[in-house]
């Protein structure tokens, strides 16, 4: 671990040396045969090479999962172990949720600003296609019984309770655990209270996979996104986005049915953000290692903020509030911010989230003297967002950390605002400067 010099205010400057992803899939399609873990370990594998640091240099590596392999359950440390970077590299795991790589970013990030650390991986992978099964807690108790038991008729006994209902696969839960309801209920919750239209949903969806379908076909995703060998034969090999559709028109998303509230609801298959398969990282250092190194960041993490509303009353409406503590540590306010990446839970939550930091009802709810601004949308999501190049839970925040980057390079541009909204009524900010 680095001993460095930290200035008097306790703060180094945190560089995004550099970035990669994975292709983002649907779930239950390329990246079938594949683990979080294995597309975890390929992704840093490969950063690692891209960026051609030396191992030697590495302290620390934060990554996140969101739905857990129950057989590798610190994904971090077994990435370390699998890539051949060196085992004194200390690592952990991490979990908030759809801001899971956020959070790591950010766990590194303070030990590099503490001068505990100097240089760091990070990011977050998923397996939608490799969710856990467990059994029902009568048949879990029933095994553990028998695996006790000295002889058969013993080791046959616990079973005698068992229902047919308690042999069926026990699935992760989609709900919220306090309030029961799912994401999408929410999402309709939003929609109703927040006077969101179906259309000006179906516009945002249809804007997401516009600017994704651009950006691939200008080149922009060239240098952020890696090629995957698909097994088991190895013969294809994934090198795009398989959600993103080029044709997407607003009359074909708005022919699709409700999938939530199927009478009243707004919410579809083409305005929520799909179940993926992916993963994404990031290479971090201190501002004067990535001088020392040779390294040309790609920018500077400015500033962070997490916040937290009632998730009874709207779920994904965390950016909202983390945004305006973000931009305040930040010294900035909206006009000072070159684009916002919102990630893209459903339409009816970017929407939302924008009319809130638009309002100055919402302001004075938060005690706050005005309201953050009306976001320009030709400076949001400029690249595409979460509904067009899929949502692998835990690689989201890691994805648009470097995507924004990339598209403030691009077109020459100083500074940025991320928003993810998560889980339980978190929501995460980052400001970016280059
Ligand atoms: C919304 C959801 C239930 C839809 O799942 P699904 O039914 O498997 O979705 P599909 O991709 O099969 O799409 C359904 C249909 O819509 C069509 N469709 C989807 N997007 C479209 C688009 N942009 N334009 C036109 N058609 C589209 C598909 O082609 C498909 O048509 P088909 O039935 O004729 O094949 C699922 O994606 C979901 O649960 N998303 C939310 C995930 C979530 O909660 N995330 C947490 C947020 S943080």
């Amino acid at each position: 671990m680095a001993k460095a010099k930290v200035p008097a205010n306790g703060h180094r400057r945190v560089a995004i040396v550099g970035g990669l992803r994975t292709p983002f899939v649907k779930a239950n399609t390329v990246f079938n045969d594949l683990s979080a873990l294995d597309l975890g370990r390929l992704v840093v594998q490969e950063l690692v090479q891209r960026t051609e640091l030396d191992a030697k240099e590495l302290d620390l590596v934060v990554f996140g999962q969101v739905i857990p392999t129950l057989t590798a359950p610190s994904v971090a440390r077994e990435i370390v172990l699998l890539t051949g970077l060196p085992r004194r590299v200390e690592a952990h795991t991490v979990m908030r949720a759809c801001a899971t790589s956020i959070q790591s970013m950010v766990a590194a990030a303070n030990e590099i600003s503490l001068g505990n650390a100097d240089v760091a991986i990070t990011g977050g992978t998923e397996s939608m296609s490799d969710p856990p099964l467990f059994t029902s807690r009568p048949l879990a108790q029933a095994l553990v019984s028998a695996s006790k038991a000295k002889n058969l008729p013993a080791k046959l006994k616990p079973f005698q309770k068992i229902k047919a209902k308690d042999l069926l696969p026990v699935p992760p839960a989609i709900a919220e655990y306090t309030t029961g309801m799912s994401m999408g209920d929410s999402a309709e919750k939003m929609a109703k209270e927040n006077g969101i239209s179906r259309r000006e949903q179906d516009e945002i969806a249809l804007a997401s996979h516009q600017n994704a379908a651009r950006a691939w076909k200008q080149g922009a995703f060239a240098d952020e996104v890696m090629r995957v060998p698909v097994p088991p034969r190895y013969k294809e090999t994934a090198s795009t986005d398989n959600i993103v559709r080029e044709d997407s028109t607003l009359e074909a998303l708005a022919a699709l049915k409700p999938v939530f509230d199927r009478r009243y609801g707004t919410v579809t298959a083409g305005n929520a953000s799909p179940l993926t398969d992916g993963a994404a990282a990031l290479l971090l250092m201190s501002e004067e290692k990535a001088k020392a190194l040779g390294y040309q960041p790609l920018g500077f993490l400015r500033s962070h903020a997490f916040a937290a509303t009632d998730p009874g009353d709207q779920l994904l409406q965390g950016p909202a509030y983390a945004a305006p503590i973000a931009l305040d540590r930040a010294g900035m306010s909206l006009k000072d911010i070159d684009l916002v990446d919102m990630h893209e839970a459903f339409a009816v939550q970017v929407a939302s989230n924008l009319q809130a930091l638009a309002s100055k009802a919402f302001a004075e709810k938060l005690g706050r003297p005005g309201p953050v601004g009306e976001v320009d949308r030709s400076r949001l999501n400029v690249h595409g967002g979460s509904i067009a190049l899929g949502h692998p839970f835990a690689a989201t925040g890691a994805r648009i950390i470097h995507q924004v980057l990339r598209a403030l390079k691009r077109k020459n541009l100083g500074t940025a605002l991320v928003t993810v909204c998560a889980q339980g009524g978190n929501g995460a900010a980052v400001v970016l400067e280059r």
